[in-house]
């Protein structure tokens, strides 16, 4: 019914009175007055004034999987667009989705998270509505030492669709973070369900700081409206992201993983930097060299030795 509501007040020209509206839907004006609280609770700008009736000023932007496929025109990513109010992690939800056989390219997103989860254990802070929270679910024909490539195409997609919705130009720091003056400005995360060495499906989870102001996020973190000082509409940036990652993947399944490591290296915060990786088998410092045909990260150590990571946690030094 709120939805009619919401259609009715969008198409009248000016006010509707209460009593037009109680007529049309049928519904007794009391009635009539509770719905318009209710959305008022949920973001509408709606002003009431007597012998006039009510009239829309504003609406909530919220993500509907409708205008987010119009005009999208993938072929895999985002055939399917579930769009949730508040989940723990869209990764919860895309993996229960993986395990049911949904289509490759389903797309789980949600306005909100309360057990949002990062790389190594970390938290990533999803105020409501004031960024791009979602998980894809693939099923690509890789073996699992290649899996890294997804995770890293998937930063090359998600900086090329900010710089085709913005003037801003995100970093990428080593393996997957977006940086924007130093500042984080969104985290890939990606993890995988397999059984005796087979990918059955792989979830890539995108957090975007979309519209957050920083009291909003943790600090050293970005949003992109902090770094441009405006607002971005959510749905156009997920659309571009969407059509860069079926670009993306395309170039994968081609194998054309050599042309996304020039365009990750074009984009790199971390490399011919002094860096400081942590992981399970200790801490490791030295310069950043390079990058191999996998997306290992190449260092060289102080006495010369290059060291090659697949996973860690990069810290740069200088
Ligand atoms: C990182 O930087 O460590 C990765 C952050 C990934 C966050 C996204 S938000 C959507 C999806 N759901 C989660 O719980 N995490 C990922």
């Amino acid at each position: 019914m709120q939805e009619r509501i919401i259609q009715f007040l969008k198409e009248s020209d000016g006010y509707i009175s209460g009593e037009e509206m109680s007529q049309r839907l049928k519904m007794s004006r009391a009635a009539i007055w509770k719905h318009m609280q209710e959305l008022r609770a949920q973001g509408y700008e709606i002003t009431a004034v007597p012998h006039l009736g009510y009239q829309l000023m504003a609406c909530p932007e919220k993500l509907l999987s409708f205008e987010i496929q119009s005009g999208l025109n993938t072929k895999i990513i985002g055939k399917k667009i579930i769009v949730l109010d508040t989940v723990t992690s869209t990764m919860d939800e895309a993996f229960r989705l993986g395990n049911e056989n949904c289509p490759e390219g389903t797309v789980v997103c949600a306005e909100a998270q309360s057990k949002g989860r990062g790389r190594l254990g970390r938290a990533w802070t999803s105020p409501k509505s004031k960024g791009l929270y979602f998980s894809l679910v693939l099923r690509p024909s890789l073996p699992l030492n290649q899996l890294a490539q997804l995770t890293l195409m998937s930063a090359v997609a998600l900086a090329e669709a900010i710089e085709s919705i913005s003037d801003l130009r995100p970093l990428i720091k080593w393996p997957n973070d977006l940086l924007l003056e130093n500042h984080k400005l969104a985290g890939i995360l990606t993890e995988l369900r397999a059984e005796s060495d087979q990918v059955k499906f792989v979830v890539i989870g995108i957090g975007l700081n979309v519209n957050a102001s920083a009291h909003q996020l943790t600090e050293g973190a970005s949003s992109l409206r902090i770094a441009a000082g405006k607002s971005f509409n959510r749905t156009e940036i997920f659309q571009a992201i969407l059509r860069s990652l079926e670009q993306g993947y395309a170039k994968l399944l081609r194998h054309e993983f050599a042309q996304i490591i020039e365009e990750w290296k074009k984009r790199s915060a971390t490399l011919k930097k002094r860096v400081r990786i942590t992981d399970p088998s200790g801490i490791i410092e030295g310069e950043a060299i390079d990058l191999d045909e996998d997306g290992a990260l190449l260092i060289r150590r102080d006495n010369g030795l290059v060291i090659k990571k697949t996973a860690g946690d990069v810290f740069l030094l200088r």
